[in-house]
């Protein structure tokens, strides 16, 4: 038996490969089409484990995806595989309606088929695990409830509409088919092989180039942030031991505004790699034009989460952002082969235009 894995070179996928086969000699078989946002090199520790299965290509090959199910005898499908940046989504729709829902269809379609033709035990066993985000739920008002599993869907940006389009397809696979399948529904991940278009590692990075660290409107944007591998281990136990067709939200209990999380790693790159100057790194701050559509506020309950299956994160955001700081400063390589050319042009499309 062994497990699929969508999307696995990117950033919260290769986390979990790694964290996965770290616990557990059932192998993956890891599916990636390597978009810009995956990289092999984050799973360059696994070069020659006999465990990971590496296989590029796309979830929308219904195919390819038969014939790895069928050939690897796959228990459970995990699906990471997306397209993520909200900003990309803003710039360039069209591929996110090409994966995050065309392609959850073609790729819900070849484990239905799969499905249906198992018997016995492994029928019973089978999962599909649909990896997905809070966005899907909208923006909270600050003194709002935090989004609990009951919460409508009110997606905002082409992303997180094109996510709960696949959140409400992988329902109704289990509404109608019977498909085995378990959503859950995460806050805003950090920590080691972020890809840097996102806040956090784009400002640790700008910081230690002496470039702008740009602050899209006020900077009074909350997010909750959870550390990578508390994400990790909170599907490990939903796919152990979630209810078949249910939901379930995955928070840190983390809320801050924009600006303090800038201002929080700056500190720490302030004590760890002062600048030579001695100024503080915050004074590379920079108010840039805001999102269009800027969501004001996430927040997640995950008190469904913590009372049926026991999970509750290990980091708290004090401790994460340390580690993640200490990992960016502690892999320049890494950082240096994904800042490349096509990198610097995202980063000119994005920020160029930005008053
Ligand atoms: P990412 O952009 O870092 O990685 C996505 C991966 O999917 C890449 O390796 C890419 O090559 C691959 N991919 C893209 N299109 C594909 C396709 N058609 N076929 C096969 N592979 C394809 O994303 P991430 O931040 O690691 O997010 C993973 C999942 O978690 C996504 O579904 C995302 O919506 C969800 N999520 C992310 C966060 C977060 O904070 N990053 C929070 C909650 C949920
Ligand atoms: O909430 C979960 C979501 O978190 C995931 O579903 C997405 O895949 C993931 O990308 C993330 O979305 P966000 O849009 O919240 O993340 P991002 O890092 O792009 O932005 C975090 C906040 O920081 C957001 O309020 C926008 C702001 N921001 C972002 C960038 C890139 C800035 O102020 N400046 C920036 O340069």
């Amino acid at each position: 038996m062994s497990i699929l894995v969508t999307g696995g070179a990117g950033f919260i996928g290769s986390n979990f490969v790694l964290d996965w086969l770290a616990q557990s000699d059932e192998p993956v078989i890891n599916l990636d089409k390597l978009s810009y946002a995956g990289n092999l090199e984050n799973l360059a520790s696994l070069k020659d484990h006999p465990g990971h299965i590496f296989v590029q290509g796309d979830i929308g090959d219904a195919e390819l995806v038969a014939g790895l199910l069928a050939k690897h005898q796959v228990r459970a499908v995990l699906n990471f595989a997306a397209e993520s940046h909200v900003d990309r989504s803003i710039t360039g729709p069209g591929e996110f309606i090409q994966t995050n829902i065309v392609g959850t269809f073609h790729l819900l379609e070849a484990c239905k088929a799969y499905w249906q033709q198992l018997q016995g035990e492994a029928k019973t066993a089978f999962r599909f695990l649909h990896v997905s985000t809070d966005e899907v739920y909208g923006s909270l008002e600050k003194t709002d409830p935090a989004f609990s599993e009951t919460n409508r869907y009110e997606p905002n940006s082409p992303y997180s509409a094109s996510k709960a389009a696949s959140d409400h397809l992988v329902r109704a696979y289990h509404h109608t088919y019977g498909l085995p399948v378990l959503t859950t529904n995460c806050s805003n991940n950090y920590g080691p092989f972020h890809f840097p278009e996102k806040l956090i590692p784009l400002c640790i990075l700008n910081a230690l180039n002496g470039k702008p660290l740009p602050i899209y409107g006020d900077g009074q944007q909350i997010r909750d942030w959870l550390y990578v591998k508390d994400h990790c281990s909170a599907i490990r136990t939903v796919l152990a031991g979630g209810r078949l067709g249910e939901t379930y939200n995955v928070g840190g209990w983390n809320e801050k505004p924009n600006l303090d999380v800038v201002r929080t790693l700056c500190a720490i790159l302030d004590e760890l790699q002062p600048r030579a100057d001695g100024q503080p790194y915050s004074s590379q701050i920079t108010y840039v034009t805001d999102r269009p559509g800027h969501d004001k506020r996430y927040a997640i309950d995950a008190t469904k989460l913590e009372r049926e299956l026991g999970w509750k994160p290990a980091e708290t955001f004090e401790t994460g952002i340390r580690k993640t700081v200490e990992w960016y400063l502690a892999n320049q390589a890494w950082v240096g082969n994904v800042t490349s050319g096509a990198y610097r042009e995202w980063l000119e499309h994005n920020y160029g235009a930005r008053a």
